[in-house]
């Protein structure tokens, strides 16, 4: 796969290219929400600088992300990651091959920081400026360090979108299953908080789970149709069983490790029901919840099934920028147009 795009002022052409004899440098920012990332990374595979200034502690005051917040905070963390992550890498801005923005979905304000930040970089230096959605971003942090090429099947599993998709080429995605409500990062999170769990919640919640018994509590597996998902069922569930156990002495760990479990199943059922229509070998997981220990050894147990399981690297999991980079690298995103807008929900 090969693609050519023009530097912004000069109109030379650039080669965008697998393969190619020249080394690429993208440099990426990403800000969708709480986290301001910048990394650089050759030839779409090989991170050389990943700097990521987490929110984490401001936002948890509130128990979640406050946007105006978020947004200004993106303003304060920007260029020091921009710096830092030259500053790692060793290169010089004119060695960077292109810059490349998160355009969405994500929260208006804090994109806008991050993408004009790389608009800018693209126009001062003269070199070309790629737009790359969020979600398709995630779908690439697996391509870092691995040889993963399409055709495969994605579980994108975030805070705000939970998809099956089918992946044919780096032109083509193709969802074929999405939750009917909650997203599944939502699931977790909102119970977590209902247990008395810190933001962020999925995480906590997966630590609680490592000491408890995933047979203590039973779960309702959702029963949508087709390779659709349904999270609030198990949701109102959940909450009515922490109601009725208020005042009592019962085991969170326990209740994490069956909520948790059945999450890891609900998924599982849904990704083997869609890979009898879609017969591909190579599983690709993605998006922040893919951090959690259950949903990846149950998952990776279909390695024993004769299926190629990739799961990224912890941070490279949850918002980074070097999957930009890398899907800036490999997908037909947004080329060359610096008058692209950020977008708060999904469109690809
Ligand atoms: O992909 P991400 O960083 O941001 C979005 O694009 O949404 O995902 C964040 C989500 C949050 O809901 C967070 O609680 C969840 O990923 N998460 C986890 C774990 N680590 C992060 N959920 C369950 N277990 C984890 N270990
Ligand atoms: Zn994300």
């Amino acid at each position: 796969m090969s693609k050519v795009t023009k530097t912004l002022f000069s109109d030379t052409e650039v080669e965008i290219c697998e393969g190619s004899d020249k080394d690429n440098y993208i440099m990426a920012i990403e800000s969708s929400c709480d986290e301001t990332a910048c990394a650089i990374v050759k030839n779409g595979r090989e991170v050389i600088a990943n700097v990521v200034a987490s929110q984490i502690d401001i936002h948890k005051e509130y128990g979640g992300v406050i946007p105006e917040i978020a947004a200004r905070e993106h303003l304060n963390s920007i260029n020091p990651v921009i710096e830092e992550a030259l500053l790692q890498s060793g290169l010089k801005a004119k060695d960077i091959t292109a810059f490349a923005g998160t355009t969405g979905p994500g929260l208006v304000g804090c994109l806008l920081v991050g993408l004009n930040a790389a608009k800018t970089l693209a126009l001062v230096h003269d070199k070309p400026f790629i737009g790359v959605n969020h979600l398709k971003a995630h779908i690439c942090a697996n391509y870092i360090d691995t040889d993963l090429k399409p055709p495969y099947i994605a579980l994108l599993i975030s805070g705000g979108h939970t998809q099956i998709i089918e992946v044919t080429s780096h032109k083509n995605i193709n969802i074929i299953g999405e939750t009917i409500d909650d997203a599944v990062g939502e699931a977790f999170d909102k119970v977590a908080r209902l247990l008395g769990l810190p933001y962020p919640g999925g995480v906590k919640l997966d630590k609680m789970a490592q000491n408890g018994n995933s047979n203590a509590f039973s779960f309702p597996i959702s029963k949508v149709d087709g390779y659709d998902f349904s999270f609030s069922g198990l949701k109102t569930a959940a909450l009515r069983e922490i109601k009725k156990l208020e005042g009592t002495d019962f085991s969170k760990e326990d209740f994490c490790a069956s909520f948790q479990s059945c999450i890891a199943q609900t998924l599982l059922k849904k990704v083997k029901l869609a890979l009898e229509e879609y017969p591909y070998k190579q599983i690709v997981l993605a998006g922040g919840v893919a951090a959690n220990s259950e949903i990846r050894k149950v998952f990776l147990n279909l390695q024993n099934e004769g299926y190629n399981v990739f799961i990224p690297q912890l941070k490279y999991c949850t918002d980074n920028a070097s999957m930009v980079a890398s899907c800036a690298y490999f997908f037909e995103d947004v080329l060359d147009n610096i008058n692209v807008e950020v977008f708060s929900r999904f469109k690809h």
